[in-house]
């Protein structure tokens, strides 16, 4: 592991073998700032939409995280179908949710990504909805007046009881398992976002709870200044995570 890859995240390289999805999920974590990264070849594993939306982008930055981004999802896809990178294409479920085209569908692997500044990550499971998001922590970003807007009366006041050192990281955790929430479901904006609840775990630590039935929820700690979240149906499966590396 390179010294700026151990940096941004400590979750290890994917053994060549992966294990199977039967009984856990998979969560990869990508470097969007990955300079190791082919971009003009990856550019070819693209579907015509994707690369569409490259074409679009105003700002080289943008640019580069969503390559970067959808170049990982193709090849780590590739990896469970198991099919050439190139072959994969998406189309919108309900509420725009991107699912595995249906000629695909029938390898039974759902998937979810999201992205945040110089990190995505690529969520994976079994026949099963899955939602995941992951939101870069930024300090000068004014969490209490989003809080305010978002969140419930008892979220609010939740957030305002802990100690001041760590409504940052609460605020986050319970933004992240909302949006895991909403991503799952695939509802958006049109979800409900009362379904989590942040609770004050010992010693001085955040933790959130959910209790949705059909629902388990998951925090995850995909590096330093990045929170994320997971979101499955059904019951509760271990996590495996890993780092994605371009080879
Ligand atoms: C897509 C959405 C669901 C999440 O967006 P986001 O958190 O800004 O961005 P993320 O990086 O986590 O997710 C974007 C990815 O999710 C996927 N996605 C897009 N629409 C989706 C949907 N309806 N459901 C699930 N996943 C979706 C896509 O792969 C997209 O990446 P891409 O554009 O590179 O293909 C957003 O449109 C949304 O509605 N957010 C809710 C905002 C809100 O009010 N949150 C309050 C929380 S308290």
């Amino acid at each position: 592991m390179s010294e700026s890859d151990s940096r941004m995240t400590t979750w290890p390289k994917a053994p060549v073998e992966l294990p199977t999805l039967d009984g856990n999920v998979h969560v990869w974590a990508v470097r969007l700032d990955d300079t190791r990264v082919d971009l003009d070849g990856g550019r070819e594993l693209l579907s015509p939409d994707e690369r569409e939306r490259v074409a679009r982008f105003h700002f080289d930055l943008h640019r580069r995280r969503y390559l970067i981004a959808h170049i990982a999802l193709h090849e780590i896809l590739a990896r469970y179908l198991p099919l050439d990178p190139a072959q994969l294409w998406f189309e919108l479920g309900t509420n725009g949710k991107p699912k595995l085209a249906p000629a695909l569908a029938a390898h039974g692997v759902d998937f979810n990504l999201s992205h945040s500044h110089e990190m995505a990550l690529v969520a994976v499971n079994r026949f099963g909805e899955i939602g995941v998001d992951i939101e870069y922590a930024r300090p000068e970003f004014k969490f209490q007046e989003i809080a305010e807007r978002f969140f419930t009366a008892r979220e609010v006041a939740a957030l305002r009881g802990l100690p001041a050192n760590l409504q940052r990281q609460a605020f986050f955790k319970c933004w992240t398992s909302k949006e895991a929430f909403l991503k799952a479901k695939g509802t958006g904006l049109s979800g409900k976002l009362d379904e989590v609840e942040i609770t004050l775990g010992a010693p001085e630590q955040v933790r959130i709870g959910a209790s949705v039935p059909g629902w388990s929820l998951s925090e995850l700690t995909p590096g330093d200044g990045y929170e994320g979240a997971l979101l499955i149906a059904g019951g509760a499966l271990p996590a495996i995570c890993y780092r994605w590396q371009s080879d």
